[in-house]
This record gives structure tokens, sequence and C-alpha cells, in this order.
């Protein structure tokens, strides 16, 4: 669906049809009546005005107003008086869902937001949606004047900029999303293209089963912070380097690692900071179809949406960084499997800022298009570069860096191989100063593989420098000559033998 254009546009366009039309009409005229055009001190010609008929003077003669078979009338017309306001008819509301009548925003019938069967909602639950939980948010939503009492600033592109809202502020600005009320974020060409979509509408669209379990996980999120203020606050950091690690010259000794294929980021890894595989226009597509782990943890912590009101696209040494959300909702599955979990009650402390210890870092990969590809040096180093940018904190002393949780980030439908993945944020983390726990989600053979090449690298104390020359020489020698899909050697066999037969010659 394309965005309606402006209305000054459709504005124009009518002008120019009605001009149009007109002319075409005066044509016609002067063409069929084979006369010369009027002359222009004739003004009209025919029957005069006035001796043309017109209400009220002419007309029929009304019966007393009253609803028939063939007229329905909406008001009480036994109330019917001249300048005052109309009474609705009947007293007690009826309400219709059938192809003669006008399905209406407010019918108990009106399953926000389709008709699968598994998102109909229970009648209890529509009358909570529209009797309290829609005009709640309304509500909300039309606070903003008085919650948002300065301008929000946009956290644009080489710019390091944090911003700090309570959560209410953050319940008010979602509600208006929710309303698609957020001026000139409707078009993709407007003065916001290079950032992510805020308004809700494209949730709305269609009847998919993914945007129903969206929709209940977020409005299970409306729900809570209507029924009780919510008090903490919320950091957003745009952190933006301007220098980058020299990779191959690093000094810098592997880090501990933790590796597991069971339990999650969001669960096992709280207190940490977290990785988001992130798109490069935050929340990827929570607000459109998209349901893979960006999009999942921005539904059950959906503060972290509000994100995409004011965070320009990611440039490649950048990243943000997000304190303090809450988890208000539990899920099971992932995209197409995804559902609703209902509650989620998140006990996570808070700092003294009022935010909740969650520390959610949003870094995007690249996305291949062929398996080779990301094995070129360039690649490597843009990857290494983002990851450190996420993992990093200037100033901070290393003792009050906490453990990375990641995972398989930017594999999937972003291409990339989990295996290399993993070494380039053990390499990043390691520069960074920070311990990494990482999650294989349910793979343990790749928990394996990991393991033992972590167990490998630190065996042999190489250097994060001498590492990465590994994966250069790795690119050379097996990736760019090959003509195959894959290389025929693993990365991890080649790395093994290098460095095995490294210390086996004398
Ligand atoms: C952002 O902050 C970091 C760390 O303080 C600094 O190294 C970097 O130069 C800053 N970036 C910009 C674009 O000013």
């Amino acid at each position: 669906t394309r965005p309606l254009p402006p209305l000054w546009s459709l504005m124009l366009f009518a002008l120019l049809i009605s001009a149009w039309v007109s002319e075409k009409g005066q044509e016609r005229v002067y063409r069929g009546s084979g006369d010369d055009p009027p002359r222009s001190k004739v003004t009209w010609l025919g029957t005069p005005i006035g001796e043309l008929k017109r209400t009220p003077d002419c007309g029929p003669v009304l019966s007393p107003l009253s609803s028939s078979d063939s007229h329905t009338v909406m008001i009480r017309t036994d109330l019917l008086r001249a300048g005052r306001a109309q009474v609705p008819y009947p007293g007690n509301p009826r309400d219709a869902w059938d192809d003669a009548h006008v399905k209406m925003p407010c019918s108990v019938k009106n399953l926000f937001p389709g008709s699968t069967e598994d998102g109909n909602l229970e009648p209890d639950e529509a009358r909570h949606l529209l009797g309290t939980l829609l005009p709640d948010m309304a509500q909300l939503a039309l606070r903003a004047p008085e919650l948002l009492a300065q301008p929000i600033p946009l956290l644009k592109a080489d710019r390091n900029h944090s911003v700090t809202f309570s959560q209410e502020q953050i319940a008010c600005l979602l509600a208006n999303a929710f309303f698609c009320t957020f001026p000139r974020r409707n078009s993709r060409k407007s003065e916001y293209s290079n950032y992510p979509d805020i308004n809700f509408c494209r949730l709305f669209e269609g009847s998919s089963p993914r945007k129903v379990e969206k929709l209940k996980t977020l409005l299970w999120y409306f729900r809570k912070v209507t029924e009780k203020r919510p008090t903490g606050l919320v950091t957003f950091t745009r952190q933006s380097l301007s220098t980058v690690p020299s990779w191959s010259r690093s000094t810098a000794k592997l880090t501990n690692l933790h590796i597991t294929c069971e339990g999650t980021i969001e669960d096992q890894g709280y207190g940490m900071l977290q990785v988001d595989f992130a798109n490069r226009f935050v929340g990827g597509g929570v607000t459109d179809c998209g349901l893979v782990q960006e999009e999942i943890r921005f539904l059950i912590n959906p503060e972290l949406i509000v994100s995409r009101l004011f965070t320009e696209a990611l440039e490649p040494d950048e990243c943000l960084i997000i304190t303090g959300t809450e988890q208000y909702s539990k899920y099971t599955g992932y995209a197409e499997t995804y559902k609703w979990g209902g509650d989620h009650d998140d006990k996570t402390p808070s700092d003294q800022w009022q935010r909740r210890c969650t520390e959610i870092v949003a870094i995007d990969a690249l996305r291949f298009r062929s398996f080779l590809e990301q094995f070129r040096p360039e690649r490597m180093t843009r990857e290494l570069n983002k990851a450190f940018c996420g993992f990093v904190r200037p100033g901070v002393p290393r003792d009050q860096l906490t453990a990375v949780a990641t995972g398989n980030w930017g594999c999937g439908v972003f291409g990339g191989d989990a295996r290399l993945k993993a070494v380039l944020q053990m390499l990043a983390a390691a520069e960074a100063g920070r311990d990494i726990a990482y999650f294989t989600f349910g793979d343990g053979s790749l928990m394996r593989d990991v393991h033992n090449i972590h167990t490998l690298l630190t065996n042999s104390d190489m250097t994060v420098g001498a590492v990465y020359s590994l994966l250069e020489e790795y690119y050379f020698s097996e990736c760019r000559p090959c003509t195959s899909r894959r290389p025929e050697i693993s990365l991890y066999h080649f790395l093994s033998e290098r460095i095995l037969g490294d210390s086996s010659s004398p």
C-alpha cells in the first residue's frame, strides 16, 4: 500500500480537474449551437431565474418525520425541535455487524484488528478493549503537551547524544504511535525518510496471524501502563565512534566465554549488556510484519519501540544503547510460531537513575548475498568495528564492564556464518574488555565448536591481532580462490591446523 499524497496535491489536482471540466463544458455549448459566442454585455438568456421554483416556497408537503422500512431516522423524532441538539435514537444503543449496515469502530463485533479465527477476542476482552483500554490510551496520547514539556532531540548520524524519558512519557509517545498521530511520518519521501517508521498503521493492515499476536503483546503493554503508571526512567544513547581499533595490531587477549545451547539473552543474560541483532533502522519490522529476534525484543519490552521516533539509521561505526526498559510480556515461538505468552512481572532492580538494570545495544550486521563475501577483510573489519562500538564504553574502567550476552548475530536472513560471527564477537569483546555469554538457541554442535575454538585460541595465548591476521589469511588462501559456494576447508579447521601446526613445528 502506498502512502497518501499530501493534501495540498489532492487539492491542486481537484482544481485542475474542475478547470478542465468547465472549459470542456463551454466548448460544447459554443460548438453545438453553431452561433457566435454571446457578446460580453449579454449576461443571461432564456427563462428569467426568478421564475424557477425553489424550496421552501415549493416542494412536497412533508408528513411528520418517522422511521419506516424505507427510512431510518437516527434521532428521537418526538423530541425534534429547531435550534436544539438532537437526541440519538434509540436510547439503548443497538449494534449490527452484517452486510446491510456500516460496521462501526465501536461495535463489540469489531474484533480488532482482523477477522482471523484465532485472532478473535472474547466478548469480555472486546468490551474491555473498546470500553476501557482504547479510551484510556486516547487519554494518555492526549496528555502529550503536558507530559512532553520540551522538544525531543533527534539522535542524528555521526553524533553522540543521549536522551532520558520517564516510562510514562514513553507510554504517551507510544499511544500516539498507536493512533498514528506523528506528523510527516506516513510518507517514505518525507524529511524522516532516514528514520524508522513510528506510526503503527502498517500493523493494522491485512489479517496476518502474526500481526494479531503482535497487537496482543502491545495491547497488554498499554493495558499495564494505563492501569498503573510506571515510574522508572529509560535512557537512549547513540554512540558514534570517530576512531576504530587497528585490528591487525591489537595486543588484547581473549576474554572469558560462557556458551550454552539453552536459555535466552533476555532471561539468562539479565544484568549483562544484551545484544539486539538489529536492523540499521532500529526495531526493523516491529511496526509491520517482522518477527525475529529484534522485533520480539521490541514487543516484549515495548519501550524500545519509541527509539524509532528519533533514531536516524545507524552508520557503520554507530550503535544505540538503551538502558532501563521493562519487560511486560512473555512469549513463545519465533517468527511464524510467535505467540504472546501472557504477563511478565519484571523484577529487575533499578539503578540510582530509577532505570531498570537492563542494558540493550542495537548493532546491525551486514546482509550478505553470498557465503564467501563475509570473509573479505573489509567486511570482517566492518563487523568488528560495529560490534566493538556496541561493546566499548569509553572512560569506564574494565572492572565495571558487565559481560556481553549475545548469540548468532546477523545470521538467519542476514546470511552471516555463526562460526565466523562468534569469533568476530570474541575479538570485539576482548578489545572492549568484556566477557561473553553466548546463547546458541538450541544448537549443540555450534556450542561445542565455538567452545573448542575459544579454548584453542586462549590456550595458545593468541592476541586479537594474531587471530585477525589468521582470518585474513583464511580469506586469501581459502575464500578468494574458491569457485564453489563455500570453501573446502572450514574456518575452524583452518584455524586449528594453523595454530596446532605452528606450535608443533620448532
Ligand atoms: C563519541 O564519543 C566517543 C567516546 O567518548 C568519542 O571517542 C567519539 O569521538 C565521539 N564521537 C563523535 C562523533 O563526536
